[in-house]
């Protein structure tokens, strides 16, 4: 009957397993209505570790903070890939990347390395800023004036700020024909025109995400599944040939595409698809949460924009929103200990990431206080870190906002956490773990950086009510980063007087 009805029963040396009430789907429905509730309710029961059926997969939770690591370093039992190009797959529609099934050779992990960190920041970065620039004072994005406030939501004025600048920073731009100003500013409006869908069919595919990752097929949703071949259209090769100054990431990944792939025209596109999203879906959110916790604590707002004068003082630099050409290098951002706790802070109240690994092998998986459990072949290892970020042992209030969390006595970044006493090596993880974790991440903390200093540069920036209480996370998307606010929130903005 066990066997009849896919229920699993405990093994000697096993992890305690709860089936949930549900044949197939199991606990899936109580996970997904409140993961971190669930799974601190089971920790409570079953302690460090324990196993619950989710969707016809078995999956181990381990919620030691202090075992992480035996799962980071046991990690030759545990395969990573399999559980991301599947995921990807299924959301984007492309053929397999995993190159043991062979439609591929290249190793994305190495595209990933070597086009978005080390010696490819600085030109990513460079890029960011002029865009940053260019969309929030010489387009029609936003509206700006020095006399006039104009009201916004703030989720959306991060949306269409970060999603235009990154969009033209990864995809490059319409190239210039040279011939004359009525042209280019056609070009101009085509281009405008072309970043503009490609923010409307975003929002709309990953509206749908979330049910493509849990398996649904994409025909089932009509809209969501036009706006993904809507924007994988605008990225066939022939189309991206077309355009100036993309990114080494997206002009590496287009080489490889053709050279080492066998994936036709539109898998190559969608191939693009899935970068736009890893590279908006939670830096978008993630910029939101910064601003608004930020422009919410009057501390915070002075803290940065002292820091954020500094800096730019420092460089002999003056603000002109007429000729709008500030730098940051590399080093200057990487100098901004304020604005760093400040984007920490945001991304620990609001990241619940799943932190996901399959068991390649029967294994003893060994853990920190030298208990040992049988996992099986097949099996998944999860952790969610978001059960560290909201543990009062190791941020006292965790629901209370403090921009200097992440900041020590010297105003310098703060590394020192503990629990019990002892010293955590891991308490911060809203960008995974190991070797999954995520490539960008460099990236992202300096485009939003980058857009805080500007922003607090050119802009006087006020919530309409300052006292506005913080909308609550969106948890039909726990599990996939950093989490959307369930509504915006008015605030107002104008140039700031130079
Ligand atoms: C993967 C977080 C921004 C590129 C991931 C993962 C997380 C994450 C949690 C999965 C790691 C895992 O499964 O363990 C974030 C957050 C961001 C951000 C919180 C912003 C605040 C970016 C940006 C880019 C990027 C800006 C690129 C420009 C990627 C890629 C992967 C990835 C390519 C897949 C890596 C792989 O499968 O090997 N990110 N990310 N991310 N991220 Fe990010």
């Amino acid at each position: 009957l066990w066997l009849i009805l896919g229920i699993r029963r405990r093994q000697p040396g096993e992890p305690p397993v709860e089936n949930g009430l549900i044949p197939y789907l199991g606990c899936a429905l109580q996970f997904g209505a409140n993961p971190l509730e669930f799974l601190r309710s089971r920790q409570k029961r079953y302690g460090h570790i324990f196993t619950c059926k989710i969707a016809g997969q078995y999956v181990h939770f381990l919620c030691d903070p202090f075992s992480y690591h035996s799962v980071i370093r046991q990690g030759r039992h545990l395969d990573w890939k399999k559980f991301h190009f599947s995921a990807s797959v299924k959301a984007f529609g492309h053929e397999s990347m995993d190159p043991s099934h062979g439609y591929t050779t290249e190793n994305l992990h190495q595209t990933f390395l070597k086009t978005l960190q080390g010696d490819a920041l600085p030109a990513l970065i460079e890029t960011m800023m002029e865009n940053l620039q260019t969309v929030m004072l010489r387009s029609d994005t936003l509206k700006v004036s020095s006399t006039e406030w104009e009201v916004d939501g703030l989720f959306a004025f991060c949306y269409k700020v970060m999603f235009e600048s990154g969009y033209l920073t990864l995809f490059g731009k319409e190239l210039e024909d040279g011939q004359g100003d009525d042209k280019s500013h056609a070009r101009q409006q085509a281009q405008k025109a072309l970043v503009l869908n490609a923010l409307e069919n975003f929002k709309e595919f990953d509206k749908i995400f979330p049910a493509l990752v849990a398996g649904l097929p994409i025909h089932v949703f009509k809209s969501g599944h036009s706006a993904r071949e809507n924007l994988a259209k605008t990225m066939l090769h022939e189309n991206l040939s077309k355009r100036a100054n993309i990114s080494d990431l997206i002009s590496l990944r287009m080489l490889l595409n053709d050279t080492l792939s066998s994936f036709n025209d539109l898998s190559k596109a969608r191939t693009h698809v899935a970068l736009l999203w890893a590279s908006q879906a939670n830096t978008l959110p993630a910029t939101f949460w910064t601003l608004f916790y930020m422009i919410r604590s009057p501390e915070a707002m002075k803290a940065a924009s002292e820091e954020v004068r500094r800096t730019f003082e420092s460089s002999d630099q003056k603000p002109d929103p007429m000729d709008p050409h500030l730098v940051l290098t590399r080093e200057q951002l990487d100098n901004m200990p304020v604005l760093d706790s400040i984007i920490k802070e945001a991304m620990r109240l609001s990241s619940a990431s799943l932190n996901v690994r399959v068991a390649k092998e029967d294994f003893l998986l060994h853990l920190d206080n030298k208990e040992s459990y049988r996992i099986r072949k097949d099996d998944v290892i999860a952790l969610y870190p978001q059960m560290l970020h909201f543990d009062p042992e190791i941020y006292e209030d965790p629901l209370t906002y403090k921009y200097d969390r992440y900041l020590d006595e010297n105003g310098q970044e703060k590394t020192s956490f503990y629990r019990n006493g002892r010293k955590l090596r891991y308490y911060y993880m809203p960008f995974g773990s190991g070797v999954t974790k995520c490539p960008g991440r460099f990236f992202a903390v300096h485009e939003i950086k980058q857009f805080l200093s500007l922003a607090l540069t050119y802009f006087d920036l006020e919530l309409l009510d300052p006292e506005v209480k913080v909308p609550p996370l969106d948890q039909s998307r726990a599990g996939l980063g950093i989490l959307q606010p369930t509504y915006d929130v008015d605030f107002r903005y104008r140039l700031k007087a130079q």
